[in-house]
C-alpha cells in the first residue's frame, strides 16, 4: 500500500511529497521526494511494539538547511574528493570546495535538497525518485538521468535500486546517508549500545582530520576498527587511535567481503536486527560524530548551526544516528588501486543495497 500526502514546502515555493509504503506486517517506510529522502522506517521489536529506526526532521526547512544529509540520497559523487578537483581522460574538472578544501557528497547544490520526481507502483509497493542532473552540474561533465528506487517487500526489507545513464565519461557514486537507530528513541539516545558486525578485512585509512583516504589498504585486525566479531559500537570508539582522532568516533571506509550479508547490526534491548546486503565494494560507516550542530540558520543576521530536531521535537543527539553508506571508497578519482567510479556512455550504472529488518532469535550474539 503506498499513501501519498503533502509535507511542506521548501523556500522556493515547490511543494514537498511524502510516500509511505506499509507490508503485509505492518512496517511502514516513509519517503520523501525531496533529496529521494527516507524519513521514517516503522519496524516492531521483540514485543511486537513499533517504533521508528532512522533519524528524520519535523519539517522541510530542516531537511533543506541540513548538513547532515539525513536520510537523503547524495550525489554525484558521495563522501569527499580530495583538493575538491580531478582529471578525466586529460580534462581538468573544478567543484565545489564545501568540507574545507575538499568536496563532500557532491558539493554546496547537493542531490539531497533538491525535488526528484516521483513515481509509484502499487503492485509493487515501490516508488522511483528520478533526477536529471546537466552536464557541468556541481562541475562534473556529462548529462545524467538518475533513477532511485525504493520497494518494501513482505519480508521486510527496504530494497534500494540505484540506476544512472551518462552521455559522457562521468564518475559516479551514490549512496544513501540514513542514520539508523534501532532503540526507536530516534535522536534522544545514542547508538553505542548497538551491536555491529561488518564482513571486512580492511578499511581505508585516511590521512587526517580532513578524512581523506592516504591510498593505503589497513587490516582491521587487532584494532579498533575490527569488527569481524560483533562488538558493541561504544566499545572502541573513543579509543586513542589515529583514525578515531581524526574522525572524532568512526566516519571510514571498510571495504566489503562478497557473501550473504555485509553488514549486520543489533539492538540487543528491544531485539531489533538489521541486515545490510550490498553490491557496492565498501561502506562508510559514519556514527554521527557531528549530529550536534546540523540545521544552518541566522541568528542576528549572523550564520549558525543550531541542533535539528527529531519527528517527537527532541534534540537530535551526538551520535544518535550510525550511517552505513554503501560506496566506492571516498576519492577513488585519485587512487588507481581503488575500485573505479567512472561511468561511460554505453553503461548503465546499476547498484542495489538492501536494508532487511527483523527481530533476533533468542540468544543471538549473548
Ligand atoms: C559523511 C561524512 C561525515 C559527515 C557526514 C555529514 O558521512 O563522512 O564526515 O560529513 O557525511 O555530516
Amino acid at each position: 500500500m503506498i499513501e501519498q500526502s503533502v509535507f511542506g514546502s521548501i523556500k522556493n515555493g515547490t511543494e514537498v511529497k511524502s510516500y509511505t509504503l506499509t507490508n503485509k506486517s505492518g512496517m511502514k517506510v516513509k519517503l520523501l521526494d525531496l533529496g529521494a529522502t527516507i524519513a521514517e522506517i516503522w519496524t516492531p521489536d521483540r514485543y511486537g511494539k513499533f517504533g521508528d529506526v532512522v533519524l528524520g526532521y519535523a519539517t522541510p526547512a530542516e531537511y533543506e538547511n541540513n548538513s547532515g544529509y539525513i536520510g537523503a540520497v547524495v550525489g554525484r559523487v558521495a563522501n569527499r574528493i580530495g583538493g575538491a578537483e580531478f582529471m578525466l581522460s586529460g580534462r581538468k574538472y573544478l567543484l565545489d570546495a564545501n568540507d574545507g578544501k575538499n568536496t563532500l557528497h557532491g558539493g554546496f547544490d547537493s542531490y539531497s535538497t533538491r525535488v526528484w520526481d516521483a513515481t509509484t507502483e502499487e503492485m509493487r509497493n515501490r516508488v522511483t525518485f528520478k533526477l536529471f542532473s546537466p552536464d557541468g552540474d556541481q562541475g562534473y561533465p556529462g548529462n545524467l538521468w538518475i533513477k532511485v528506487t525504493y520497494t518494501l517487500t513482505d519480508e521486510g526489507e527496504l530494497k534500494i535500486r540505484y540506476r544512472a545513464r551518462t552521455d559522457q565519461m562521468t564518475i559516479l557514486n551514490l549512496t544513501n546517508h540514513a542514520y539508523f537507530n534501532l532503540s526507536g528513541k530516534l535522536g534522544a539516545a545514542d547508538v553505542l549500545d548497538h551491536k555491529v558486525w561488518i564482513n571486512s578485512d580492511q578499511m581505508t585509512p585516511v590521512a587526517d582530520s580532513a578524512s581523506i583516504p592516504t591510498g593505503e589498504y589497513r587490516d582491521v585486525a587487532g584494532t579498533p576498527m575490527d569488527f569481524t566479531a560483533p562488538k558493541l559500537l561504544g566499545q572502541d570508539i573513543d579509543a586513542d587511535y589515529d583514525q578515531l582522532n581524526y574522525g572524532g568516533g568512526y566516519d571510514h571506509n571498510w571495504m566489503l567481503k562478497r557473501g550473504d550479508a555485509q553488514i549486520i547490526m543489533y539492538h540487543p534491548e528491544t531485539g531489533r536486527r538489521m541486515t545490510v546486503v550490498t553490491d557496492q565494494p565498501g561502506v562508510q560507516m559514519y556514527s554521527g560524530n557531528f549530529l550536534r550542530g546540523l540545521v544552518e540558520t541566522t541568528v542576528d543576521g549572523k550564520a549558525v548551526t543550531v541542533p535539528g530536531h527529531d519527528l517527537m521535537g527532541q534534540e537530535i543527539q551526538y551520535r544518535s544516528g550510525v550511517c552505513f553508506e554503501t560506496q566506492v571508497p571516498p576519492d577513488a578519482v585519485h587512487h588507481d588501486n581503488f575500485p573505479n567510479c567512472i561511468l561511460m556512455p554505453e553503461m548503465e550504472y546499476e547498484s542495489e543495497t538492501v536494508y532487511r529488518f527483523d527481530v533476533a532469535e533468542e540468544g543471538f550474539w549473548e
